[in-house]
């Protein structure tokens, strides 16, 4: 699975250091070649020699070769690694290395390498339960995440400290299998197929500076149309009033009202094969916006009431006009989620519901990950676990290509 892959293995000090010794055999026995690196601290827990011995490379540590050891190399060593390199895994990934990696501290020659890649950064973290829980580690998880960096979820269960919580390093086969997951070519099953996306909140104004929306962040639309395109779907991206950036490969089109994404939508819809509708659409917009600003002396001082109107069903009227496309909406429940995921998949004729309850940890608005279930006209219904929000699109993309062929 891995013949001719270059595979960088950076290994940190933490205990789990010694399991990196039978990853690289597993690397090697699926054909990769391997370099490994490693910072000094892990030379604690793990000598060079058994590395360097099993991946029949010598092992960097040191930034700048010191003759301990080490074979005679240019001090620009961690950029020909990054170049050479089809991805860099780091494993075990300790809370100090993890956070070099997210600050761009270069002080090691594992950091300096990863700061110069080239190819895509993985990272398996392992530490003790609460180091892996602190908020320092997490919000650095959730900043390499936003940059793309795969990480791999630690195990739960006992760790070297006598403690039990999550911080285990998985086996070596399973991280193994994840890395051939991550290098595996994307299967191009939308090949030649029109996918339009919608993402975002819409923003519906009471005055030009003030408006009514919601906390979507677009981060499952924006990674669904990545997933789309990278599966070698044409993607239409309409886009309500979000700060990220376009997926490679996707025609975005921007709008900031509910009433301007349905044009866009309708727009493009006959053109499609599949409507997925990720997008917070504001089912109500103010009814008079004004064109001045609203000044507070103009209004009763014991409050006044905003006049709303309803905004138009995208989907809805989506379904009225379909031909043969495929219609994916989303439903965002707090309570009884799957009895109303049904009512809404048959009340909007659709064809298949993601359902996501906000409130659940590590779900819902502006979260990297989610935690749904997809449910298909058929009434199936399938749990995933909390996944990434890419990993979360290519799962509901899974879904939706038997039903578009
Ligand atoms: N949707 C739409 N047009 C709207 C509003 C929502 O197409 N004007 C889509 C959303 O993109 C989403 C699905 O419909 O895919 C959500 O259904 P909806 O009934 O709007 O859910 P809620 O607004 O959450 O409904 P409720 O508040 O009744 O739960």
């Amino acid at each position: 699975m891995l013949s001719g892959k270059h595979i960088l293995l950076g290994v940190s000090g933490g205990i789990a250091a010694y399991k990196s010794a039978l990853l690289v055999r597993e690397f090697v026995r699926a054909g990769a070649e391997v370099q490994v690196v490693m910072t000094p601290a892990a030379t604690r827990f793990i000598t060079p020699l058994t590395l360097g011995t099993l991946s029949r490379r010598n092992v960097i540590i040191e930034m700048f070769p010191s003759g301990s050891g080490e074979q005679e190399r240019q001090w620009t060593a961690h950029i020909d690694c990054a170049l050479w390199a089809h991805l860099m895994l780091v494993a075990p990934a300790t809370a100090d290395t993890l956070a070099g990696i997210a600050h761009g501290f270069a002080g090691t020659f594992l950091a300096a390498t990863a700061l110069a890649l080239r190819c895509p950064l993985a990272v398996a973290p392992s530490m003790d339960v609460d180091m892996y829980r602190h908020p320092a580690t997490q919000e650095n998880l959730g900043i390499l995440r936003r940059r793309g960096v795969h990480v791999l979820e630690p195990e739960e269960g006992e760790l070297a400290s006598g403690l039990v919580g999550a911080g285990r390093l998985p086996e070596p086969a399973v991280v193994c299998r994840w890395v051939e997951g991550l290098l595996a070519p994307p299967p191009q099953d939308f090949l030649g197929r029109h996918l339009l996306v919608t993402a975002g909140p819409t923003h519906e104004p009471i005055d030009p500076v003030r408006f009514i929306g919601n906390r979507s962040s677009g981060k499952t639309g924006f990674a669904l149309a990545a997933a789309a395109a990278e599966r070698g779907a044409h993607v239409t991206l309409i886009a309500g009033p979000v700060h990220l950036p376009t997926p490679p490969g996707v025609h975005r089109v921007d709008v900031t009202t509910g009433r301007e994404m349905y044009g866009a939508v309708m727009e493009a819809f006959p053109q499609s094969d599949a409507l997925i509708m990720s997008a917070a659409v504001a089912d109500f917009t103010p009814a008079e916006p004004s064109g001045r600003k609203i000044k507070k002396e103009a209004l009763p001082e014991e409050g006044y009431a905003l006049a709303l109107i309803q905004n138009p069903d995208i989907l809805k009227a989506a379904a009225r006009s379909r031909r043969r496309q495929v219609l994916v909406g989303f439903a965002l429940e707090t309570e009884n989620g799957l009895e109303n995921a049904r009512a809404k998949l048959s009340s909007k004729n659709l064809d298949l519901v993601v359902l996501n309850n906000p409130l659940e940890d590590g779900a819902g608005f502006g979260t990297d990950t989610n935690i749904v279930t997809l449910i298909s006209a058929g009434g199936n219904a399938i749990s995933l676990p909390k996944l990434p929000k890419a990993d979360v699109a290519h799962r509901i993309l899974d879904a939706v290509a038997p039903l578009i062929s």
